[in-house]
């Protein structure tokens, strides 16, 4: 029996749970070679605002422990561009297309909301408020409760294409930021963006990236991102789409268990481009030799009885 990879984020039903998360694969179209669009997931594409923007400017990443130091700083070809030259594309190749966007204010998510929605071949919308790299606008919703709920709301009076806001790991509780999500309507929600953080030379004194602190990816990460998901999913129904540091099937497993709906590899596509076929066919050899027909079913099926109960229970 071939296991059903198939999961669904509200009305977005994805044939299996892998997508490339924001930042880390362009705009998928610059992998098109390598990688069959159509075999993942998702692709949730690099973060747009309405208009271009240059981002930092170099040196922009570094390489730490188990991990990566960026800060980009959302470069980017701006709304339009992406629906007239990457869109059409996107949708030959029969992508399912997660677009990421950022503003500085709430109206800018709301016009790029009301933009995509128009635009054909949007699978849904994730609503960066999390990125650590700016400092105008963004974060500073996905930081405040209110400001996390005023974005969700607004955007979601304008689509019906499912609201996924990327959440911030930079704060004290993110579940209370994926409740204040879920009541404003969101889908699901997407977590974790990276940690802020900061790499030195110690012989310049100088800080290796332009921007002085930058988010941190990659496995050094996942520990945390995994705990993040697993509090998400005591606290909220809605969907979720887990991520940090995945770079092979059982990592993604993990984020699974712990309740995470979908998954998002991000740093390990520097690594590995070529990572997706070997996460498929993990995933199907995983539930085959657990005997679970339906990867859905596997989700949030964390067993934390205590280690005596579990004795005696076998
Ligand atoms: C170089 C780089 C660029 C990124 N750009 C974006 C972005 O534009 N929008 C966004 O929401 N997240 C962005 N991210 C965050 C990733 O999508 C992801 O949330 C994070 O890196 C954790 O996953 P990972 O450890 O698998 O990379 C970026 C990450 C990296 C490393």
């Amino acid at each position: 029996m071939t296991p059903d990879l198939s999961v669904s984020i509200g009305a977005w039903r994805l044939t299996n749970p892998l997508i490339a998360a924001s930042g880390c694969f362009g705009y998928g179209v610059e992998y098109a070679d390598a990688v069959d669009l159509a075999s993942l997931g998702g692709v949730a594409v690099k973060g747009l605002f309405l208009k271009e923007r240059e981002g930092h400017p170099p040196p922009r990443i570094v390489e730490t422990p188990s991990g990566m130091l960026n800060a980009i700083g959302l470069q980017g070809i701006g709304v339009h561009r992406f629906v007239a030259e990457k869109l059409p594309e996107l949708r030959a190749l029969r992508a399912a297309v997660l677009v990421n966007i950022c503003g500085t204010t709430i109206d800018e998510y709301v016009e790029l909301a009301r933009i995509l929605s128009d635009a054909e071949g949007v699978a849904a919308l994730e609503l960066n408020i999390s990125c650590p790299n700016i400092k105008e606008g963004g974060i500073t919703f996905g930081c405040s409760l209110t400001g996390t709920h005023a974005v969700v709301s607004a955007v979601r009076k304008v689509t019906r294409l499912p609201v996924i806001p990327k959440l911030t790991p930079n704060v004290t509780d993110v579940a209370t930021f994926a409740r204040a999500a879920e009541e404003a309507g969101a889908d699901g929600v997407s977590l974790v963006n990276t940690f802020l953080a900061m790499v030195i030379d110690v012989e310049t004194r100088r800080p290796k990236i332009s921007n002085i602190v930058g988010g941190l990816s990659g496995p050094a990460i996942r520990p945390i991102a995994v705990r993040m998901v697993y509090e998400c999913r005591q606290t909220v129904k809605i969907p979720i789409l887990g991520m940090g540091g995945i770079a092979d099937t059982r990592d993604a497993l993990e984020f699974m268990i712990a309740g995470a709906d979908a998954v998002q590899v991000g740093t390990a596509n520097f690594v590995d481009p070529l990572i997706w076929p070997k996460l498929l066919d993990g995933l199907a050899d995983y539930l085959q030799r657990h005997n679970i027909a339906r990867i859905a079913d596997l989700v949030g099926t964390i067993d934390t009885r205590a280690r005596d109960q579990e004795w005696i229970s076998s």
